[in-house]
């Protein structure tokens, strides 16, 4: 049987990943493809416990170190339970945040290091690393007014300072110049199918190379 692909997003919040995961899910199926969507923190039982605890506004006190470690436990969760046996099986697994989500909030958002980062979650993920990750690229402040424009109740990590979000944002440029051939940044300040048509370019090509 071919194996299976892992297509993650990521972004600042409020920068608009829902509306694209849902074409790219739509788009694979109508090629026959199976696909798991699914999310972090979060995706399992248990990963959905622990997200209650991370999300929570009255845990204004965690512990940066806890907070890495909760995201890194519920990664774990979610690689081993259904992530890897999904693409074992065939299927396209698409996950709203993965690893790079801490690497952009825990390592520089929280100061920890990529190195403290790193160490962690390989315990959690392995060699499970996506085959693309789409960068939906769009700067902190920018993202922060259409986010709080939605009138959701923000949560623990969406109440952070600005200053947090915008090196959150720098973060994630580091990211995309340590993996150039992994992590593609996507300009969403266009329609939603101007955006799907650059997804799909890069979608497209994986799956000529996989078939190919
Ligand atoms: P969520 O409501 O899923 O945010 P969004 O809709 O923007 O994806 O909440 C997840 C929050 O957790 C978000 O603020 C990013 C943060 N986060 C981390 O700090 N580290 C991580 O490893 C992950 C996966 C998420």
């Amino acid at each position: 049987m071919r194996k299976g692909f892992f297509i993650t997003f990521e972004g600042n919040d409020g920068s608009g990943k829902t509306t694209q995961i849902r074409l790219l899910s739509e788009y694979l199926k109508e090629k026959g493809i199976e696909v798991v969507l699914t999310r972090e923190p979060g995706g399992t039982p248990i990963g959905e416990q622990i997200r209650s605890i991370l999300l929570d506004k009255a845990n204004k006190d965690m512990h940066p170190v806890t907070e890495m470690i909760l995201y890194a436990a519920s990664r774990a969760q979610l690689v081993n339970t259904l992530i890897r046996p999904a693409i074992e099986e065939g299927k396209a697994v698409i996950c709203d945040r993965f690893v790079d989500s801490s690497y952009a909030y825990q390592a520089m958002g929280r100061g920890l290091g990529l190195k403290a980062v790193r160490t962690v979650n390989s315990y959690a993920i392995g060699d499970c690393m996506p085959d693309i990750t789409f960068f939906m690229d769009i700067d902190a402040d920018t993202a922060m007014q259409r986010r709080n424009a939605s009138g959701e109740e923000a949560d623990r990590m969406e109440s952070e300072k600005m200053e947090f979000h915008r090196s959150v944002y720098e973060g994630y440029k580091n990211l995309i110049s340590l993996y150039p051939e992994r992590i593609k940044p996507i300009d969403v300040q266009k329609s939603p199918e101007q955006v799907f048509e650059s997804i799909k370019a890069y979608v497209d090509q994986l799956l000529n190379k996989l078939e190919g």
